[in-house]
């Protein structure tokens, strides 16, 4: 199954990109799963002045977001919370793009600094994956404090979250089999 992974923060010092890359390293260790990074911050899709479809001149990252949503048999976002809500760069990508995410399962992890672990981006970014037709996938993956789940070289520290996001994960995929 081809999962892609979309990494919302476009910040510098993102500490969401350190859990997408997390997911990404577990997803590799699932025989059954093929993921795929789709970037905010990489990418830099312009502000949006017309979608994908009516685009005059799509750039070659608009062509490629296009083709790795097309293939995709199930979208995770690993996402953000910035001021009660998913970031502004993430919803500026995704709106490029509307019938490619018909009926695809979507799973969301957000992640804060704060204790709430970022539910209010989940419940917005619910709300995008309903109006786009996804089938929005009920158990979402909260991260609270996301700067004290990792170790000064990177590793992911914190048994607690990370026995949480294996099996997040591996319900997800459970979803997304009986459902894309
Ligand atoms: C513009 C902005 C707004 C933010 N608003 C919230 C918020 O509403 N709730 C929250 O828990 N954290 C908020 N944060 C803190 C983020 O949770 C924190 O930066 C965390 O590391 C995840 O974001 P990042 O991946 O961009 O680093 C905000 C951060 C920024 C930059």
């Amino acid at each position: 199954m081809k999962l892609v992974i979309i990494s919302g923060s476009a910040r510098p010092n993102r500490q969401s990109h350190k859990i997408a890359v997390e997911v990404i390293s577990r997803l590799r260790s699932i025989e059954t799963v093929q993921p795929f990074l789709l970037d905010v911050r990489e990418d830099r899709l312009p502000l949006l002045e017309s979608i994908y479809r009516n685009h005059p001149e799509p750039t070659d990252t608009m062509h490629y977001w296009k083709n790795q949503l097309d293939q995709a048999a199930a979208i995770l976002f690993v996402s953000p919370e910035h001021n009660a809500s998913y970031p502004g760069a993430l919803k500026n990508a995704l709106d490029y793009f509307y019938e490619e995410y018909k009926n695809k399962p979507m799973g969301i992890v957000a992640v804060s600094s704060g204790a709430l672990g970022g539910i209010h981006a989940v419940s917005a970014l619910q709300q995008f994956c309903l109006k786009v037709g996804g089938l929005v996938f009920p158990g979402y993956l909260i991260t609270p404090k996301v700067q004290s789940l990792f170790d000064t070289d990177g590793t992911l520290s914190d048994l607690s979250y990370a026995s949480r996001l294996d099996k997040f994960l591996q319900q997800f995929i459970d979803f997304a089999s009986k459902h894309g």
